[in-house]
């Protein structure tokens, strides 16, 4: 959501920051724009449409610079029009771009106004161009680095930002509160990001902002200082951001791509793992895993799914009562704090306001205990949390998240089984067995995506509805809402799940011959019971799509459709039933002609509330 890319140089850095632009797509974006400094005073490009039309504008327009700003925008104040997109100018003196949300904007605006300052933009930026511009005139007197220390003060909310004027040549000003900033250190040249990922190729020395950083970047060097203002040394961290990330190769959509890499990505995930220790979630990891009596699990989307999977497994097999919370819903509600709880926030990018505003809202009721499960070492929830798995599924590109979810819950269970161990209640063999199934999911997961002919023949059919249910139990219960989720997001099909026990609660009055009811049926303890539901559909016509085990006895009948399951290990069912559900999301989609890897309104990282 939102993409910030600025750059200092002794050269033409629009084709970097172009570039940058188009590496960042993937966070989502409704409009973009490149302003550069370019004959004494700043000039820009802005298009609605992709990246691809601003490198057309701007290669027609012939727009060069050396000093320079860019953003993806994902519209939250203001339409997705030209005038409201990045960068945005005060009095053709100041360029600059936003990602976030500045909550006390109106005041602001009303105060700037008072000032004399005209607005042309509905955007909650536009406020922090002037409020710089105004103090540039006055406590700042003329430096840009200090006008952006004073005004971060004056705003309220989460937000980085990036910022050039014309009366300073080779010099950006950034800043970071709440939404994430690089700084890309080059020779006699400087980088901003939101991402390192987008300048992949250009520099792999980067220094990630903390909370409150103002940064000045100078041809030959960048100054920082914290929140309270006091100069800040960071340190500088070799990445090696890896840009054939964004590389298609031999696939459609990046969705695609992704669900193919699970083999890899879990493997990854699982690398280093010899046995089952609490040093697996950091040092201090066995110390806290011994203190606490509870877990309570934040996250959003997919990772919320995650989330209410492992409750299964904690509750199951490590005896501990485990909470899930939607993080946005957590952090406003009233709650009783449990100093013994072990705070578990999940999330592919770490950066999801949300979950970041759950974690913080968590730790200020006194529960200290935290661990992140997290896809981006470098983010802000594994710096502020005590304990880490870092699942390694790779930088994601799908807004809808695939590869993510699966290494999370592998990371999940290899939690749920530290925990038992520590409570006695993991057998050495019981310990050997479990990873031996761990180890052995590549494989599997390699048999479930053999299936995809199959789904594809599915999907067909999916393409010509506009409902779908997903059942399943138990385990299984979160895995049918992932796969309603993944459907809805990229196919635009209104899907929900339930447990199948409580279609005759509500949903079974949807079901007619019209409705397609995709059910989770691994043979397992519930099995004879998902049947019985399974009958209850079909005595009102529903189309049941079914994946079952070989030995389910569910067979191929007139309205029952059968994908058989490979063989494989129950208590690791969720994860390869994942992924039969995002295939026949992505190919539904597909056949729909839907933007698999940018759907409508949807953003990748959510940076804000
Ligand atoms: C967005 C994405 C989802 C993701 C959710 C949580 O909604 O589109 O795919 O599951 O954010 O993101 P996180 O990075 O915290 O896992």
């Amino acid at each position: 959501m939102c993409g910030i890319v600025g750059a200092v140089a002794k050269r033409d850095v629009v084709p970097v920051l172009v570039e940058g632009l188009r590496r960042l797509e993937y966070r989502g974006y409704d409009s973009c724009g490149v302003a550069v400094l370019q004959d004494g005073k700043p000039q820009r490009a802005r298009s609605v449409a992709r990246v691809a039309d601003l490198a057309a504008q701007v290669a027609e327009s012939g727009l060069t610079g050396e000093t320079a700003v860019a953003h993806t925008r994902w519209a939250t104040h203001g339409a997705p029009v030209t005038h409201n997109a990045h960068p945005i100018f005060s009095r053709d003196e100041i360029a600059l771009v936003h990602n976030g949300i500045i909550e006390n904007h109106e005041s602001l605006r009303e105060e700037l106004r008072g000032q004399g300052y005209e607005f042309v933009s509905q955007t909650d930026t536009e406020v922090i161009a002037h409020l710089i511009h105004v103090l540039l005139q006055g406590a700042a007197a003329g430096d840009l680095f200090k006008a952006v220390r004073l005004a971060t003060k004056r705003l309220h909310g989460a937000y980085a930002i990036a910022v050039f004027r014309k009366q300073e040549p080779h010099v950006v000003v950034g800043a970071r509160a709440g939404s994430p900033l690089v700084v890309g250190l080059g020779n006699g040249e400087n980088f901003l990001a939101s991402d390192a990922l987008a300048l992949a190729g250009t520099t792999d020395q980067f220094i990630y902002l903390e909370e409150g950083d103002v940064v000045e970047l100078r041809l030959n060097g960048v100054q920082i200082v914290d929140r309270h203002d006091a100069p800040a040394t960071r340190e500088v961290r070799t990445v090696h951001a890896y840009s054939g990330a964004v590389e298609l190769g031999p696939y459609r959509h990046y969705m695609q791509k992704e669900i193919f890499e699970q083999p890899r990505a879990i493997g990854d995930t699982m690398e280093g793992v010899e046995g089952i220790t609490p040093e697996l979630f950091g040092e201090n990891a066995e110390g806290v895993f011994k203190q606490i009596d509870s877990v309570l699990i934040l996250a959003c989307g997919t990772s919320y799914y995650s989330g209410l999977t492992a409750k299964y497994w904690l509750e199951s097999l490590a005896q501990v009562p485990t909470s899930v919370e939607v993080a946005s819903e957590y952090r406003y509600r009233d709650s009783v704090p449990n100093p013994k709880t072990l705070v578990v926030t999940i999330s592919q990018s770490g950066e999801t306001a949300d979950t970041m505003a759950a974690l913080q809202h968590a730790q200020s009721l006194g529960q200290a205990h935290t661990l992140a499960i997290c896809n981006v070492g470098t983010s802000a929830m594994v710096r502020e949390t005590a304990l880490h798995y870092l699942t390694r599924a790779g930088t994601e590109i799908g807004v809808a998240s695939t590869k993510a979810f699966t290494t999370q819950l592998t990371a999940l269970f290899l939690l749920t089984l530290t925990l038992a161990k520590l409570r006695g209640r993991l057998t050495a063999a019981q310990e050997a067995e479990h990873l031996k199934q761990l180890r052995h999911l590549p494989a599997a997961l390699n048999s479930v995506l053999a299936l995809e002919p199959q789904i594809i023949a599915w999907a067909d059919d999916f393409a010509r509805r506009e409902n779908a249910l997903f059942l399943g139990r138990g385990l299984h219960y979160p895995i049918a809402l992932e796969g309603a989720l993944k459907l809805k997001e990229i196919s635009y099909i209104h899907a929900e799940a339930y447990p199948a026990g409580e279609l005759k609660h509500g949903p079974l009055a949807l079901v007619t011959d019209e409705m397609p009811v995709v059910t989770i049926a691994p043979n397992d303890a519930l099995v004879e019971k998902l049947k019985s539901n399974m009958q209850e559909v079909r005595a009102r016509g529903g189309q049941l799509y079914v994946f079952a085990d070989a030995d389910s006895n569910i067979q191929n009948d007139e309205g029952v459709h059968v994908i058989r399951m490979p063989e494989h290990y129950g208590q690791l069912s969720p994860i390869l039933h994942t992924v039969p559900l995002q295939l026949l999301a992505y190919h539904t989609a597909c056949a729909r002609g839907t933007d698999v890897d940018k759907p409508r309104n949807l953003a990748k990282s959510v940076t804000v509330e």
